[in-house]
């Protein structure tokens, strides 16, 4: 690299990029659906600079509300909304047809709910979570815990490596009050199949995989910019 070369964007810088790119997505006087994670608070960040042009907006997690509030947006209960024009969130993979995986910051399942009563689903993402078949990233799995055990029996059965996640030593209780179990070594062809299957298991609350909810756009941040993926 010489002097007049920049330097490439880190990943973090990404983020700040695919938050702001979001904004053009918000529907001035609406209520915005908002997803968790380190991407989106770069979009809560970016909303709060627009505030006063929203309603407020729907969270997925108690973190993104406490975020929300502390900028001055007002945060209503999803059952007060009939349903948000557009849902904003990132993902841990993203595949060619919009397919993810979800749930790192274990919101997964406010996160399907919001994203279900949204018209469209705009992913926010860094290049690296573009991946040709989902299942590299550990999937997350809300279940409640008396089925830990079992679920994660059911999914070494299909090959995969389970284990309730932790944090300080203890199971990581969700905002839902359950635990996730991180399932490793899957390769996900049929995600449509494998989210509907996985969710009538006994005891499941949701399966990370967002297939049924996909998404519409992935505003995705790259070393050039930010690329715009539209699915059907
Ligand atoms: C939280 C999620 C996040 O969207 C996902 O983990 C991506 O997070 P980040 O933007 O921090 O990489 O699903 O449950």
């Amino acid at each position: 690299m010489n002097a007049s070369t920049p330097a490439p964007l880190t990943q973090d810088e990404l983020k700040t990029l695919v938050g702001q790119a979001a904004l053009q997505y918000v529907v001035p006087g609406e209520i915005v659906g908002v997803g968790t994670g380190s991407t989106v608070n770069k979009f809560i960040d970016a909303l709060g600079t627009i505030k006063d042009r929203i309603r407020g907006a729907v969270s997925s997690s108690v973190a993104s509300t406490e975020r929300l509030r502390a900028l001055g947006i007002e945060v209503f209960d999803s059952n007060e909304v009939d349903e948000l024009s557009v849902y904003i969130d990132g993902a841990d993979e993203i595949d060619g047809r919009g397919y993810m995986v979800k749930g790192g910051g274990a919101a997964l399942t406010r996160e399907k709910i919001v994203a279900a009563q949204s018209r469209r689903f705009i992913c926010i993402a860094d290049v690296s979570k573009r991946v040709e078949v989902l299942g590299a990233f550990p999937l997350p799995v809300e279940v409640i815990p008396m089925a830990a055990r079992r679920v994660m029996r059911q999914f070494e059965k299909l090959g995969g490596m389970a284990q309730v996640r932790e944090r300080d030593g203890l199971p990581l209780v969700t905002d839902n009050g359950q635990h996730i179990v991180d399932v490793t070594g899957l390769k996900i062809r049929d995600p449509l199949a494998f989210e509907s299957e996985i969710s009538q298991w006994p005891g499941v609350v949701t399966v990370g995989v967002f297939a049924h909810q996909k998404a519409d756009v992935c505003l995705l941040g790259t070393p050039t910019g930010v690329e715009t993926l539209k699915f059907d």
